[in-house]
């Protein structure tokens, strides 16, 4: 196996690391919204799985750039300045910097929710939200992980394509 194809096979795994991640990212929020709606309470626990996910993303998305740039070296840099690599790699900075702007802040405001759900035994009594206010809230962050999480696949669906094709876009 020679060098381009090693960097080649760390690329390809450094995708299925990013894509696992975000699909079970998908799952669990899928789940966790379920319990939050249902048992606010009982919803701390799940939380924290949750965000275990993270950390595959950043492992794959390191990989994916150690990778790359081992790939791009392989070819002598014949790919650097062709405009596919150019979107490629501002995507790429786009998929890194976008949670740190969105779901990051939302997670951290979900983790504050559930703590002050389970803080005490019956919401109603909850001085500091109602149940009414607490449920908005929670449903409010939810539709922000759904679009977080239907940007970053499609981005990553794009990248794929563009990388496949390689186009000449400007
Ligand atoms: C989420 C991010 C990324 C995804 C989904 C992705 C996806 C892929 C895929 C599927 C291939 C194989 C294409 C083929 O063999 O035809 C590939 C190749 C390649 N990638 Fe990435 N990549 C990503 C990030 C990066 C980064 C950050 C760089 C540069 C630093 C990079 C540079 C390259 C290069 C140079 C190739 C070889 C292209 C070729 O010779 O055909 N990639 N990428």
């Amino acid at each position: 196996m020679d060098f381009r194809n090693i960097a080649l096979v760390f690329h390809i795994v450094s995708l299925f690391i990013l894509a696992g991640g975000v699909i079970g990212s998908v799952i669990m929020e899928l789940t966790l919204w379920k319990v939050v709606t249902t048992q606010p309470r009982s919803a701390g626990l799940l939380s924290k799985a949750f965000s275990r996910f993270p950390m595959f993303q950043t492992a794959g998305g390191l990989l994916m750039l150690i990778s790359g740039i081992f790939l791009l070296g392989s070819t002598h840099w014949y790919y650097w300045g062709q405009s596919w690599l150019t979107v490629k790699l501002v995507l790429y900075v786009f998929l890194a910097v976008h949670p740190n702007l969105t779901v990051k802040p939302a997670g951290k405001r979900l983790d504050k929710l559930l703590q002050i759900a389970s803080a005490t035994k019956n919401l109603e009594l909850n001085p500091l939200l109602t149940e009414q206010e607490l449920i908005m809230e929670m449903k409010s962050i939810r539709n922000r992980f759904r679009i977080f999480n239907i940007i970053q696949i499609s981005i990553i669906v794009i990248i794929f394509i563009i990388t496949i094709y390689k186009p000449h876009l400007f």
